[in-house]
């Protein structure tokens, strides 16, 4: 049996920022959203301050978060974690867009303040500033073999060619948090989680159901390997831009407290039964992250480190761990 550890965490742009960029990030993206209007609940908490009040508490518990993770993460002492996430057309786009991409390079490297947004960072690094991770290279075509063998049709990358930023924010944001110094042995894996909500052209995204079988074989790759394995499943869940069943003005507190009841009860299993459909509504694309570390870990109860849903917040935060 392999020995794994299940990490869950959110990765947020605004996360890299301090507090008081936050109502910035709040002005660009609901200033692009099409007769947006505030939920009541949003409005109490910008009332008088323009939210800096919560946005401090906030970020406050969003590092705290972050830090029992990490202490978490490196006292384990894993020989590679796995990190799920998407990529926001940043290396993959529309001409080419893998459903499952699984990194076999032997070096990853990232600039996660090179966006204008990223300037002002809670640790006052240049825009410049690089990550850099050693990878599995033998581990991860290993795993590849499996995953193809049993008919995943998975696709794979030995090195990030898109733009010129390295891995993207879905798993980079985490690792500076997780792992600023680069001691850890990084394997990224890349699900299209947007899928048609990128823009014309792009894929479907995959389904819940296939997210959580794909973690299932990894598992199956697991269990033939003596390595100690790390997963970490990157994102916030509903994201209220992309909640249609609110017309993208808030995100789905309710539904994701559903899923949050059942994540602490170890029953993952029936999250992954949640159809495109539910997930376009409430707005929870990128939750396909999770399912594949659900998969992985089986159906085990989750400890909830924190979640925050405070709709200032722009998404449901959740951070876990399945040890
Ligand atoms: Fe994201």
């Amino acid at each position: 049996m392999a020995e794994i550890l299940g990490l869950g965490c959110t990765h947020a742009p605004m996360i890299l920022n301090p507090p008081e960029e936050w109502v910035n990030m709040r002005k660009r993206i609901y200033g692009g959203i099409p007769e947006y209007q505030a939920p009541p609940s949003m409005l109490e908490e910008l009332a008088g301050d323009d939210g800096l009040a919560h946005d401090r508490r906030n970020q406050q518990r969003i590092a705290d978060a972050f830090a029992v993770l990490k202490e978490k993460l490196h006292a384990w002492k894993p020989d590679v974690v796995m990190i799920v996430g998407d990529d926001q057309a940043e290396n993959f786009k529309r001409e080419n867009l893998p459903t499952f991409c699984l990194f076999t390079g032997d070096r990853v490297d990232a600039y996660p303040f090179h966006r204008p947004s990223g300037h002002k960072n809670l640790w006052d690094a240049a825009p410049d500033a690089k990550y850099s991770y050693n990878c599995p290279a033998e581990f991860s075509r290993a795993m590849l073999a499996h995953l193809i063998r049993e008919g995943f049709d998975m696709s794979s990358a030995t090195r990030l060619s898109g733009w010129d930023w390295g891995l993207p924010h879905a798993h980079v944001n985490p690792l500076t948090f997780l792992d600023p110094e680069g001691e850890l042995t990084i394997l990224p894996l890349f699900v299209n989680c947007y899928g048609e909500e990128a823009g014309d052209g792009y894929p479907p995204r995959p389904t819940a159901k296939r997210c959580y079988e794909l973690g299932q074989a990894i598992r199956r790759f697991l269990d033939t390997r003596a390595e100690r394995v790390a997963i970490i499943g990157s994102s916030s869940w509903s994201h209220s831009f992309l909640t249609h069943k609110f017309n993208r003005s808030q995100f789905d507190t309710e539904f994701d407290r559903h899923n949050l009841a059942l994540l602490e009860k170890g029953e993952g299993s029936r999250i992954a039964e949640l159809t495109p459909e539910e997930i376009q509504q409430s707005g929870d694309h990128e939750f396909l992250n999770w399912l594949v570390p659900l998969g992985v870990v089986g159906d085990r109860p989750a400890q909830i480190v924190d979640h925050l849903e405070e709709q200032s917040q722009i998404s449901f935060k959740v951070f876990a761990i399945w040890d």
